[in-house]
């Protein structure tokens, strides 16, 4: 009990300490916003030194929108932004949206609205991908341009070869949403589904799945004893519970060695052999570090993270003005999610802040238990919210109401209007004739 008291206290201090953090910015971007209409603010370019941002997710879009919109408007400074993707890939709604249909837009929210506010000149956004990094320039691989950088921010999270559930694998957003069309129909069409992996990503898809098909036979491979089983006990058995009641197969402590496409045979470690129609794979993701690789290959842990200091500073002495957060990071963050990434992007961006003002960088990210904590689905109706700080956990079942579950939330919170996209009104022919193709 006492336990539990002690945890609601901290529940209640992470709560307070985010909603600091975000006061304390929203008030300096107003300053800021207030002395450039009154000062006037550079130019793009007078703004002649660079911040350059590798990847614009959660941790790298969160950096640029902190550090554009608190850079004093005279600054010489200013945030240039590279990244691929044509916008916003909501991760936490791909397993859902491989299952249901007709919310696949959802997933990919329009860039912009949340660099709103920042003075005229203060980011450049380019659409491309860094294909390398020297001591002096990052070079772009689609226009061959060479960009010059003072300070440097990889943000490039991790990947998966076989795209979903977990990651898109494609740049433009229609062609997301096609895959994601693809997935919805593949899944639809088959009889037998082996999903590998029993993280989040795999115990989500698995539960949509049968609880959008009840009939079809949808069995789940899981290395460990335990689905989820880098979390609490509690959410290990919620977990499970949640797939047994609606008649998932449980397979447990054995792995998938061998998918064979043609013969749609899954061969598991321990000899077992099942056919299936379809083979979904959340076996987990990777690092994507590559683009340090010449810059500083050092830096480069044997599991592909970035070694980092505390102030997120590369763990490379000859490169303090490069940084690195989120995902891609070495931080040991226990569960690395979309909370810590942007905590981690907050400490870079205020460590950048001090360093452009020729000040010590003095910020240090710590992994605050709360970070790890997790909302599982279980199914379409419903979820669990866990939170553990390795002595205790408390588990919050809830109900679901909305099939496209926080979608909306988030483009509000990156300043988009939910589902309103100029890109999507484009392409609104193709778009519909895809569905009614599907
Ligand atoms: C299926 C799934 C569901 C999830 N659900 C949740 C959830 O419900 N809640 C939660 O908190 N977390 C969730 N997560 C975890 C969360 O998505 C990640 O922790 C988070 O995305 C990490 O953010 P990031 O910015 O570090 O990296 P990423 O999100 O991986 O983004 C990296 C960005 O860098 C870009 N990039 C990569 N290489 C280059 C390059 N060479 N040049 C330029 N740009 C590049 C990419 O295009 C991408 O935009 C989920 C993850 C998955 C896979
Ligand atoms: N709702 C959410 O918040 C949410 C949803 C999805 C994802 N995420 C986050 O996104 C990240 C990625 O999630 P994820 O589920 O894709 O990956 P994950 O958490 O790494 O889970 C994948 C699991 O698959 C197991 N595995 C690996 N190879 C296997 C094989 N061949 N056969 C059977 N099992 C195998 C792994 O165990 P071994 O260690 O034994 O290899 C691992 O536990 C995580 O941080 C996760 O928390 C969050």
């Amino acid at each position: 009990m006492l336990e539990k008291t002690k945890l609601y206290t901290k529940i209640v201090g992470y709560a307070l300490l985010f909603l600091w953090t975000e006061v304390r910015l929203a008030v300096r971007a107003t300053i800021v916003r207030r002395q450039a209409l009154w000062l006037g603010s550079s130019t793009a370019e007078e703004r002649t030194r660079n911040i350059v941002i590798v990847g614009a997710s959660f941790a790298g879009y969160r950096v640029a929108h902190v550090i554009a919109r608190s850079l004093p408007p005279r600054s010489p400074y200013r945030v240039i932004v590279v990244e691929p993707n044509s916008h916003f890939q909501f991760t936490w709604v791909l397993p859902r949206f491989c299952v249901v249909k007709g919310h696949e837009h959802k997933a990919f929210v329009p860039y912009g609205g949340y660099m709103a506010g920042a003075p005229e000149g203060s980011y450049r956004w380019i659409k491309d991908k860094v294909a390398d990094i020297d001591q002096a320039t990052v070079k772009l691989q689609d226009s061959d341009e060479a960009i010059p950088y003072e300070i440097l921010v990889v943000a490039t999270g991790s990947g998966v070869r076989d795209g979903l559930p977990s990651r898109v694998n494609a740049t433009d957003k229609l062609d997301g949403m096609k895959l994601l069309q693809g997935m919805q129909n593949r899944i639809e069409a088959a009889r037998t589904v082996v999903v590998a992996g029993g993280g989040a990503a795999g115990v989500e898809v698995a539960t949509d799945a049968k609880a959008l098909y009840p009939d079809k036979h949808i069995i789940l491979i899981h290395s460990r004893a335990a689905v989820m089983h880098r979390f609490g006990q509690g959410l290990q058995a919620a977990a499970r519970e949640g797939l047994e009641r609606l008649g998932v197969e449980l397979v447990l402590q054995d792995r998938v060695v061998n998918e064979d496409a043609t013969s749609r045979a899954v061969a598991l470690q321990s000899g077992r052999i099942i056919t299936c129609d379809l083979f979904v794979n959340c076996t987990g993701q990777r690092p994507l570090s590559e683009v340090l690789s010449n810059l500083s290959p050092t830096s480069i842990s044997s599991t592909g993270h970035i070694k980092i200091k505390p102030t997120l500073q590369i763990a490379d002495d000859s490169l303090p003005n490069v940084y690195a957060c989120g995902d891609v990071a070495d931080t040991n963050t226990p569960n690395p999610n979309a909370r810590s990434a942007m905590r981690q992007a907050t400490v870079v961006a205020e460590n950048i802040l001090l360093a452009v003002a020729g000040k010590t960088p003095r910020h240090v990210y710590e992994n605050l238990w709360a970070d790890g904590a997790i909302k599982l689905t279980l199914g379409l109706d419903r979820s669990v919210t866990h939170l553990g700080d390795g002595t205790s956990e408390v588990l919050f079942r809830s109900k679901e109401r909305d099939e496209a579950l926080m979608s909306a939330m988030c483009w509000s919170r990156l300043g988009a209007k939910p589902f309103e996209d100029e890109y999507t009104d484009a392409h609104k022919a193709v778009i519909e004739a895809d569905v009614n193709k599907a």
